[in-house]
């Protein structure tokens, strides 16, 4: 949650009016709205943006959303219109701190009038101990609430471009399961959105093991910004993404995980070269991070099935089937687990 809310201007405004249309100068029916979204893993990454503003991707990206790890978030009007106001976990956030900042951003994008101020009352069900702090499901869960309260009854797609709006991965935050977000050719981004990838892999887990919990030191904002700016091996990567997306679909489909832990892993390897390359370099992997990957190649070497993925921070996620956790965990006893990949999980 790092960028600033100066991404979000008038062009971004002009997008949300897209969706939105003649609904958002309607007030709201009700006292207030709510949902819930969860959190999302990238099992082919998103790295690079081809519209800072619209937040459009430069490739495609397909994640697994984390079932009942995610965000609540409920909105009701500031009737005294003194301006927006966040709560997160429990706690009122100042109203120059940057999650606050984009929150407001945010809400401008859908407001009916300026003087309309919001009370936005959000909690994290990712357990602090994940390491898991995510503003995909932050974003997916303003727009959802916005959702309800307003009435409008967005159809899952015009949510995801909403959601977009706030941070690019939190269109894939829109529902559970596998998501695929299409980066779209459209200059307005009206065909950037994530959809609902066709498998149910109940038995579908991810692991959080915690390397450090601390704020990171380069936001993904600015991360990709100097990615598309100078890293030489920027080139490829769409294409590698490409590639990559046609085999997890498939390895998806066959419930194949040596496919679909293969490819993870070595997209989130190719995504980390890329920050290694960029110059100045942009390196979320500490010391911790490298010896968790070095286990799970030693665990594999022992037949144990288990892949991993990071993003842009040193935690690392594994990746496994439900049969196998007793097994993970006697390599990974500290890790989290929860259950991804079915549509069974909290909605
Ligand atoms: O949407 P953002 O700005 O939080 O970017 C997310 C980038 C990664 O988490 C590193 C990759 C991804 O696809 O989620």
């Amino acid at each position: 949650m790092h960028e600033s809310s100066s991404s979000v201007g008038g062009r971004a405004r002009e997008a949300a009016g897209r969706v939105l249309g003649e609904r958002r100068g309607t007030v709201p029916g009700k006292a207030g709205g709510e949902a819930y979204a969860p959190a999302n893993i990238a099992l082919v990454k998103y790295w690079g943006k081809r519209d800072e503003e619209l937040k459009l991707p430069v490739a495609g990206s397909l994640s697994v959303s984390l079932g009942e790890w995610g965000t609540r978030t409920r909105v009701s009007r500031r009737e005294d219109g003194s301006g927006d106001r966040v709560r997160l976990n429990g706690k009122e956030l100042p109203g120059d701190s940057g999650f606050a900042r984009r929150v407001s951003a945010f809400l401008d994008l859908t407001r009916p009038r300026g003087d309309f101020s919001v009370e936005v009352v959000t909690e994290n069900t990712v357990p602090t101990a994940a390491g898991l702090a995510s503003s995909a499901s932050g974003f997916a869960a303003l727009a959802g609430a916005l959702d309800d309260w307003f009435g409008w009854g967005l159809s899952e797609r015009e949510r995801s471009v909403l959601a977009r709006l706030g941070s690019g991965s939190a269109c894939r935050s829109v529902g559970q399961g596998f998501y695929e977000w299409l980066a779209g050719t459209e200059e307005g981004g009206g065909d950037s959105y994530a959809r609902r990838v066709e498998a149910d892999w109940p038995e579908f887990r991810v692991g959080a093991v915690v390397v450090d919990a601390g704020e990171k030191p380069v936001g993904s904002g600015e991360g990709m910004r100097r990615a598309v700016e100078s890293c030489p091996l920027f080139g490829g990567w769409k294409a590698t993404v490409e590639r990559d997306l046609a085999g997890m679909k498939a390895g998806l489909a066959a419930r194949d995980w040596a496919a679909v832990g293969g490819i993870a892993e070595g997209n989130a390897m190719a995504m980390h070269g890329l920050m290694w390359a960029t110059r100045p370099p942009v390196v979320y992997t500490q010391a911790g991070t490298l010896e968790a990957m070095r286990k799970v190649w030693a665990a594999r070497a022992e037949g144990v099935g288990v892949w991993f993925t990071m993003d842009a921070g040193p935690n690392v996620k594994l990746l496994f089937d439900a049969a196998d956790e007793g097994k993970v965990r006697g390599w990974f006893p500290e890790m989290n687990v929860v259950r991804g990949g079915g549509a069974s999980a909290p909605r």
